[in-house]
């Protein structure tokens, strides 16, 4: 047999682990020292009590003869489906439940839905970005080129006609720097798309965090969007899923004239079987009434957390962005540091775990991205920390 030779040209471990191991081996070396968390994206407040309740009676029908489920439809339960056909038309968009394809997580997703694209498709892909994006597109032989996004387009690159794309990723609110696109940004993205017959592949996992009513949650709130964008959500960060793995894609079937909405069907029912039942039952009760005012508390909860770091960076003239419409604070780390130097810094000095921006790409380098996922307990400590330090 032959490997897959492309495996060489990705970094030998992920983000995210990297920094796991890195922190792992300090807190070995460092047992008395108190480690707070704000690097990767992982929710710390429990699943609400309509979701808990949802997990729990679904687990009953699977132990009774007449509501036991086995395989489910591989695409979702049409309950489920049901409520987030609804959840969309609270931005004025109207789908197709055939156009609704439940899954265990956008990351996933993202990776999966490359099996669709030929590997001759040049990849645009913003830096700095979601790793996944550029690891998934790597690990296929994919050629990537890369679109600048830095503090003079406010992290919110837009399309240069010059440059020919087929498969683009956007993410807004942006992972890792928390910039949102407005309407007419994501217009012209879409204008692009719709021009160079390329596809836009919208990463909306944070969009739950947008509270500003002229910023748009969905691409296909943008006119022209349904002919080519596929959009990603997820409920890991809008209702505490991380644990529990449940998410979204919508693929429309205006796009490419039905063509891809039926071979994404045919790719996941041919290599998935579906989200659990049980599992599904609780993402419904999220979509409740009871469901959303539950998660909304959890995510007034996180922003305020970004607004005591916020205050915190503000205090000591660090420069930052995101937090208002997203649960990452993107900040330029101080005294020229570099991400991977800030990074150390701040683990030896005052024990507190951020995310390099370097590992996000060239452009995040100098830049570090902190979350507001931790709990109150531990952000007013890692800001009193950081209050302290950086005097
Ligand atoms: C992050 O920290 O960027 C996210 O947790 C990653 C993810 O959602 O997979």
């Amino acid at each position: 047999m032959n490997i897959n030779k492309n495996y060489q040209n990705i970094s030998d471990s992920y983000l995210f682990s990297t920094i796991a191991k890195k922190v792992n081996e300090f807190a070995l070396s460092n047992p008395d020292k108190k480690i707070i968390r704000l690097g990767i994206g992982d929710v710390t407040l429990p699943l609400c009590k309509v979701v808990v309740d949802a997990l729990k009676s679904a687990s009953d029908d699977m132990g009774v003869k007449d509501s036991f489920r086995g395989y489910g439809p591989e695409q979702g339960y049409d309950f489920l489906k049901t409520k987030i056909q609804n959840y969309y038309c609270n931005f004025g968009v109207n789908l197709d439940l055939d156009e609704i394809f439940v899954s265990d997580g956008a990351k996933s997703d993202l990776g999966n839905i490359l099996d669709l694209f030929d590997v001759n498709n040049t990849v645009l892909v913003p830096d700095p970005v979601y790793p996944v994006y550029v690891d998934t597109n790597t690990m296929a032989g994919r050629k990537i080129i890369f679109i600048d996004a830095t503090e003079q387009n406010n992290f919110l690159p837009l399309p240069d006609k010059s440059v020919k794309a087929d498969i683009i990723y956007l993410c807004s609110p942006n992972n890792p720097t928390g910039a949102v696109y407005n309407k007419a940004q994501l217009k012209a993205w879409v204008d692009y798309a719709n021009e160079n017959n390329a596809v836009i592949l919208f990463d909306s996992a944070y969009e739950c965090f947008i509270t500003d009513d002229e910023l748009p949650r969905s691409i296909y709130e943008i006119e022209g969007a349904k002919t080519c964008a596929v959009e990603f959500c997820s409920l890991s960060k809008m209702a505490g899923f991380t644990g529990t793995r449940c998410g979204y894609t919508v693929v429309p079937k205006a796009l490419e004239n039905g063509i891809l909405n039926k071979m994404w069907l045919r790719r996941q029912t041919t290599k998935f079987n579906g989200v659990a039942y049980i599992i599904q039952r609780a993402a419904e009760a999220v979509f409740t009434p009871e469901g959303q005012k539950e998660i909304q508390q959890n995510l007034n909860y996180y922003k305020e957390n970004a607004k005591l770091i916020s205050q915190v960076l503000t205090k000591h003239n660090i420069w930052h962005i995101g937090g208002k419409h997203s649960p990452y604070i993107w900040l330029k780390c101080p005294n020229n540091m570099t991400s991977w130097e800030f990074f150390d810094y701040l683990l030896n000095n005052v024990q507190i775990v951020g995310t390099p921006g370097s590992g996000f790409g060239t452009n995040g380098e100098g830049y570090f991205r902190l979350t507001s996922f931790g709990s109150r307990e531990n952000t007013l400590e890692a800001v009193q920390r950081l209050d302290a330090f950086l005097n």
